[in-house]
């Protein structure tokens, strides 16, 4: 199995000289297809900056990112949305549905994006009724509870069998029940499809339940970046 993810030395400043904020700061990771990875981390640490450069919504000032060997920050726009769409899923922490959507809708965006694509009504259909939401297939995003609205980002995340899914704490607004069977859920689809998890997550019983917690504070990794010696972690960077 090969590593799916690659960070060497990267770096993310904001702003400019006095008003400068190093987000991340000399941050390597190694992941392997089909690891589930926790990201833990206080508040301002860095997590999102890590998935959304990892995504590439946005630029590192310093450093490279490999994600299935592609170095995607040296992708044209095109390419790289192209890229995006056919390996990458995001939960975002403020789910971004779409309100004039409907949830079936939402969750077929990702689809419809891929002209030439038929839409797989059936595993749309499946992710709904395993979320809980199929009941609120023909609501509105503004209709729905955060927790259902969190449902139907991550069954829109999850649409196109992404290769890597990346999650910002997307069981924040759920009960800890729901939690749970979602995090179960996500699991199921990894071991299902060989998919890549990196989730972030405050929960401290769901992270120690992951392959592996990368520990990050002040925009520097603590713990967990690399896979133990032996289990493929060979230093890349
Ligand atoms: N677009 C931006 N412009 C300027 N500073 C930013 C920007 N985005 C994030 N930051 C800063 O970078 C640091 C890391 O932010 P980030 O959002 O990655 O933290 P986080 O770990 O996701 O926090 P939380 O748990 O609250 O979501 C913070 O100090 C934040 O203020
Ligand atoms: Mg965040």
């Amino acid at each position: 199995m090969g590593n799916i993810l690659e960070l060497c030395h990267v770096k993310k400043i904001y702003g400019e000289k006095e008003n400068q904020v190093k987000a991340l700061n000399d941050v390597s990771i190694q992941v392997k297809d089909g690891e589930f990875v926790a990201i833990v981390g206080t508040s301002g640490s860095g997590k999102s900056t890590l998935l959304n450069l990892i995504g590439g919504l946005d630029t590192p000032t310093e450093g490279k990112i490999l994600v299935k060997g592609k170095e995607i920050h040296s992708l044209s726009r095109k390419e790289l949305t192209i890229f995006r769409r056919r390996n990458i899923g995001f939960v975002f922490q403020n789910y971004s549905l779409m309100p004039v959507l409907n949830v079936y809708d939402n969750v077929a965006l990702p689809m419809t994006f891929d002209q030439g694509k038929q839409i797989n009504r059936k595993y749309l259909e499946e992710l709904l009724l395993e979320l809980g939401i199929w009941e609120k297939r023909y609501k509105y995003p503004s209709e729905l509870s955060g927790g259902q609205q969190q449902r139907v980002a991550i069954a829109r995340a999850l649409v196109n069998k992404p290769a890597l899914l990346l999650a910002d704490e997307p069981t924040g607004n759920l009960d800890s029940g729901t939690t749970v069977e979602v995090v179960g859920l996500l699991k199921a689809s990894s071991r299902k499809y060989n998919q890549t998890i990196l989730m972030v997550t405050h929960n401290e019983a769901i992270a120690q339940s992951c392959d592996r917690i990368i520990h990050i504070e002040d925009g520097r990794i603590l713990s967990g970046a690399f896979l133990s010696p032996g289990k493929g972690g060979d230093v890349v960077c």
